[in-house]
């Protein structure tokens, strides 16, 4: 999709299609041009018809007495209660339209009186046609006609803002092409692969540890649960520097390709959706990409342990004793619970190696979060304020949820095991998201640290709530909702 912004006239605009918004209780659309009166009682009927209720649209045809050949009046509910997520979401919903109706280019005008903020608006409007257009198609034949869009806006900084919004979406597919991909075409051989030549691309620093380093460097929570797979495991780490001189902030992103559950099998039930197992990492790389395009004054490092959870003869098992990153045993207990060992060895590694200011971590945990929050709402535990305060900011700016949980050293007790220092799961299925999280919290000591789990949110599944700019398929979780974050001060 081209998106170009102009500061035209819009009614000199040739176009297909034009789009004017229109709040609740108002006769007419929001900075409607000087029309033929005929065009305007017709668009009074619509607004009356449609109330300009959230997301009703209707379209009219002007039978050639405007340049531009139809006219879409879009609905955004009560004018007090306009969000960027209500904008986002109307955006994606216009764009499907147009789509539909298989148009090669609609235009929108901006209106200047909404009540948040111009800059914002431009950003929610590109967000949400770009992310609803956007459809796994890689491997059927007949695909989606996408158009493209024309901005009428009076914003000065319409074109770089375009911009700006255009690279936090390109973030976002990318998260989600790899992250859609099945796990025949994408191991963590093939993930290595694909953040290489992201690095190449977008001059990242990019080091892939192979099995055999992974061996001799002691991580033992990665090679355990990798070893079951011919598939080898890779510990993937991109780093960037746009900042001289300041300690990196660290992301962390569980990459199973596929999880079985390994010798703890799971039941066949949705064991496809496993696929989505590797969502957190493919987050991390679609924060790389961005933060790299956007240049952004950061520095960061991306850590991706990946490993494919295979049953078979060569597979850890429940009962193993094990040595993590940092020396620690480890019991397993169900091999199931495999996120938090390759996580644990990544953040171990990172803040042993990197020293960061803070640490960041994304993964599909835990099915207990599903049953916590829910489909629509992540998982958060951390051991600092601030950091969660910062990351709710950033939740509320681009409509990603988020819900604290709480750890403390009862939960800490909860892991505890007999014969190691700890164990991979906690006690039955009390607190699931947070035993898990307490695993990790062993890895972390005191770094400022925080823990998205996103195993409700990463793809559209059973729950999840429709969104026009979320279609079938991995969401991209986490990776605007990080831009936000890391473009904040
Ligand atoms: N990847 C799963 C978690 C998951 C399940 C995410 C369903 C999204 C949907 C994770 O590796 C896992 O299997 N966790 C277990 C932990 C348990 C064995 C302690 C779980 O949640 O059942
Ligand atoms: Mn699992
Ligand atoms: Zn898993």
């Amino acid at each position: 999709m081209n998106i170009k912004v102009e500061k035209s006239d819009p009614i000199k605009k040739k176009t297909k299609l034009v789009v004017y918004f229109v709040t609740e209780k108002s006769e007419l659309p929001l900075g409607l041009p000087k029309l033929n009166q005929k065009l305007v009682d017709e668009i009074k009927k619509v607004v009356k018809e449609t109330k300009a209720k959230l997301g009703a649209i209707a379209i009219l045809h002007t039978h050639q007495l405007v340049e531009q050949e139809r006219i879409l009046i879009a609905g955004l509910g009560q004018k007090h209660k306009i969000s960027h997520e209500s904008l986002r979401i109307t955006s994606g919903k216009i764009a499907r339209k147009v789509s539909e109706i298989e148009l090669e280019e609609y235009t929108i005008v901006v209106p200047n009186n909404l009540p948040v903020n111009s800059k914002s608006v431009i950003n929610s409007i590109v967000e949400g046609a770009r992310l609803s257009l956007y459809s796994f198609d890689r491997f059927k034949k007949e695909k989606k006609k996408i158009p493209n869009l024309t901005i009428i806006s009076t914003n000065e900084k319409a074109s770089e803002l375009v911009s700006k919004a255009n690279l936090a979406s390109e973030g976002v597919i990318y998260a989600r092409s790899l992250s859609n991909l099945p796990p025949n075409e994408c191991n963590p051989v093939k993930l290595g692969e694909f953040a290489k030549s992201l690095s190449v691309k977008n001059r990242l620093k990019c080091t892939i540890l192979s099995k055999s380093e992974l061996k001799q460097k002691g991580f033992g929570g990665i090679t355990a649960v990798g070893q079951g797979s011919k598939n080898e495991p890779k510990l993937i780490i991109l780093e960037y520097n746009g900042k001289k001189d300041s300690k990196p902030i660290i992301l962390v992103g569980k990459a199973v390709t596929f999880d079985t559950g390994g010798i703890s099998l799971k039941p066949a039930e949705k064991m496809d959706e496993m696929k989505f197992d590797k969502c957190g990492g493919c987050t991390v790389l679609g924060i790389m990409k961005a933060v790299s395009e956007l240049k952004l004054p950061v520095n960061l490092v991306g850590i991706i342990p990946s490993v494919e959870n295979m049953p078979g003869g060569e597979s850890y098992r429940p009962g193993d004793i094990i040595k993590l990153h940092d020396g620690k045993t480890a019991e397993i207990l169900n091999t199931d619970a495999e996120g938090r060992l390759i996580l644990y060895d990544a953040l171990s590694y990172g803040i042993k190696t990197y020293k960061p200011k803070e640490i960041i971590d994304f993964a599909t945990l835990t099915g207990a979060c599903i049953v916590a929050l829910g489909a629509n709402v992540a998982g958060l535990v951390s051991n600092n304020k601030k950091i969660v305060e910062k990351i709710t900011k950033s939740s509320q700016n681009t409509g990603e949820q988020v819900w604290q949980l709480p750890i403390n050293d009862d939960y800490m007790d909860m892991i505890k095991s007999d014969y190691a220092e700890i164990r991979n799961t906690g006690p039955g299925r009390v607190a699931g998201t947070i035993t898990a999280a307490a695993f990790l919290a062993n890895a972390v000591g005191n770094t400022p640290w925080a823990h998205f789990d996103i195993a409700g949110t990463a793809w559209v599944q059973a729950g999840s709530k429709e969104k026009s700019y979320n279609p079938k398929g991995a969401t991209g979780f986490g990776v605007r909702l990080m831009l936000d974050y890391l473009s904040s001060p």
